[in-house]
C-alpha cells in the first residue's frame, strides 16, 4: 500500500495545499488495483430503481452528476440479491442477467468521470417496513427491536435457505462485475441480515449457523468465499462492517475485531468501518449510545479504525461517518490510522464536495445534524431529508440543502406513494 505524506502542518493550522494532498495520493490495494484518490462515496441507497428493480433513467442521471465529483471511488447504494426480500422502496436487485444492459449503461456512468465503482450488494433480513415486504426472513424468529411495529416478525431461515442467499451474493457480484463494475462491497453492518447472523440478539440458532461466535461468523465468511470464487483474485471484494451495533449484550467491538481478523485471513481486499442499526442509527452520529468522547470527534468510528490498524496494518481501511472537514479528513489519514475516507450525507447535497476538496475551493461540508431529540423521528428525519436530495439529482435538479426538514419528511411520502404508481419502465 503508498501511504500519505506525513503531516506538514502544525496542529491546529488549517489545511495548507501541501498537506491537503494527501487527499489526493493513489490507494494500491494489495492485488494491485488502484483507487485514483483518498475519497471515498460512500454507500447511498438511490431509492431510484424501477418498479421491475432495474436501475434505469433516473440513477444514470444521479450517478451523472457525481461523474465529476472527484471521488476516487464510487460505492453504489445497496442493491439486493432477492426480489421478494427487498430493503426500501426503488431498490435494485440483481438476480441474474435480466437487466444486465441497465447495469452496463449504470456502470459506465458511474465510471465516467475516471472514479471506480463499486456495487454494494445487501440482503435486508428482517429490516423490511411492513410497506415493503409482510414475510421477512432472518436467522432467527426475532422482530426488530424499537422499531415501533414498523417491521414484520421474520421467520427462521432453513440451512438451505441460508445456503441459497450465499449463492445468491455471488451471482449477483458475478453479474455487477460483468456489466463492467469494478468491483463490490459486501454489506455487513447496519442491522441487515448479515449484522443478524453476527449478533446474539437477533441470531439464537443452534445449528450450525448459531450458537457460538464461530458459527455465528459463519455466514458472511461463506459468502466472502463463494463471491471470491465466481470473480477470482484481481477483482476486489470489500466489505462495510459495524464496529459494534450498540445495543446491550448484542456485537460488540472486541467481537468485531475477532471477525475483522478471520475476513483478514480469507484475502478481503479493503474494509469499511460504520456501526449501529436502524433503531440506534450510529452510522448517523444520531446515536446516544456513542460515547461523548467519539462524538466529539470528527469520525465517529475512528476509536475503532485506530484498534484495526493496530491488530492489522496491513489490512485496507476505510472509515465513514461524520467526516467534515478537509483538516479532519488530512488529519485522519496522515495519522495513519486508516487510508481512505468515506463520504455519505455531504454527497447528497454537496455532490462536488470531494472535487472542491482536492482543488483547495472548499474546507467544510454544509452538513448539520438535524435533530428533535426524540431518536426514531431523528432517524427517519435525517433519511428522508438526504433520501430526497438524491431523488432530485436523479430527476436532474440539484440538491436543496437548506429547504425544511419537516418538507422533505412530506415530499419523501408523496415520492413513495407515487413510487407505487409509476409504470414499471419509467
Ligand atoms: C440517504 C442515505 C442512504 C444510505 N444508504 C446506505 C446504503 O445503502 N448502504 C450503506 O452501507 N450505508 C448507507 N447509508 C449510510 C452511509 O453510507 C454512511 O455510512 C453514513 O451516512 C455516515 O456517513 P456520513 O456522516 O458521511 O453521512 C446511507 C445514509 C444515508 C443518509
Amino acid at each position: 500500500m503508498t501511504s500519505v505524506p506525513a503531516a506538514t502542518a502544525a496542529s491546529g493550522e488549517s489545511t495548507n495545499a501541501a498537506n491537503r494532498s494527501a487527499l489526493a495520493q493513489p490507494l494500491e490495494l494489495p492485488n494491485g488495483f488502484v483507487i485514483p484518490n483518498r475519497l471515498v462515496k460512500a454507500a447511498l441507497s438511490e431509492g431510484l430503481g424501477r418498479k421491475d428493480f432495474s436501475p434505469g433513467t433516473r440513477i444514470r442521471n444521479l450517478y451523472s452528476r457525481w461523474a465529476h465529483c472527484g471521488v476516487g471511488l464510487s460505492i453504489t447504494g445497496n442493491v439486493m440479491v432477492d426480489r421478494t426480500q427487498t430493503g426500501e422502496p426503488g431498490n435494485v436487485v440483481v438476480e441474474d442477467h435480466r437487466d444486465l444492459d441497465d447495469l452496463v449503461a449504470w456502470a459506465e456512468t458511474a465510471r465516467a468521470g475516471g472514479s471506480k465503482a463499486w456495487v454494494q450488494i445487501n440482503h435486508p433480513g428482517r429490516q423490511i417496513p411492513r410497506t415493503v415486504g409482510m414475510h421477512p426472513v432472518a436467522p432467527s424468529a426475532i422482530a426488530l427491536p424499537g422499531g415501533a411495529k414498523l417491521f414484520a416478525k421474520p421467520r427462521e431461515l432453513t440451512a438451505a435457505e441460508i445456503q441459497e442467499i450465499i449463492g445468491r451474493f455471488a451471482t449477483a457480484a458475478a453479474v455487477v462485475t460483468e456489466a463492467g463494475f469494478d468491483g463490490v462491497q459486501i454489506h455487513g453492518a447496519h442491522g441487515y441480515l448479515i449484522s443478524q447472523f453476527l449478533s446474539p440478539l437477533s441470531n439464537q440458532r443452534t445449528d450450525d449457523w448459531g450458537g457460538t461466535p464461530e458459527k455465528r461468523h459463519r455466514f458472511v465468511l461463506e459468502i466472502v468465499r463463494a463471491i471470491r470464487a465466481e470473480v477470482g483474485v484481481d477483482v476486489p471484494v470489500g466489505i462495510k462492517l459495524n464496529s459494534a451495533d450498540f445495543q446491550k449484550g448484542g456485537f460488540s467491538e472486541d467481537e468485531s475485531l475477532e471477525v475483522v481478523h478471520k475476513l483478514a485471513e480469507e484475502g478481503i481486499d479493503l474494509l469499511e468501518v460504520s456501526g449501529g442499526t436502524y433503531t440506534t442509527s450510529a452510522m448517523l452520529g444520531v446515536d446516544d449510545s456513542l460515547k461523548e468522547s467519539t462524538r466529539k470527534r470528527e469520525a465517529y468510528f475512528m476509536a475503532y479504525a485506530e484498534r484495526v490498524r493496530a491488530d492489522l496494518p496491513d489490512l485496507p481501511l476505510m472509515l465513514t461517518g461524520g467526516f467534515r472537514t478537509a483538516d479532519g479528513m488530512v488529519e485522519a489519514l496522515q495519522s495513519g490510522a486508516i487510508d481512505l475516507v468515506g463520504l455519505g450525507r455531504p454527497l447528497c447535497v454537496q455532490p462536488d464536495f470531494p472535487a472542491e476538496l482536492l482543488a483547495g475551493t472548499a474546507d467544510d461540508s454544509v452538513v448539520v445534524p438535524h435533530r428533535t431529540g426524540i431518536r426514531l423521528l431523528d432517524n427517519i428525519t435525517e433519511i428522508t431529508h438526504y433520501s430526497v436530495q438524491l431523488w432530485r439529482m436523479g430527476n436532474g435538479k440539484e440538491p436543496a440543502p437548506d429547504r425544511h426538514p419537516a418538507f422533505n419528511v412530506s415530499q419523501y411520502l408523496l415520492h413513495n406513494g407515487l413510487e407505487s404508481l409509476r409504470p414499471q419502465r419509467a
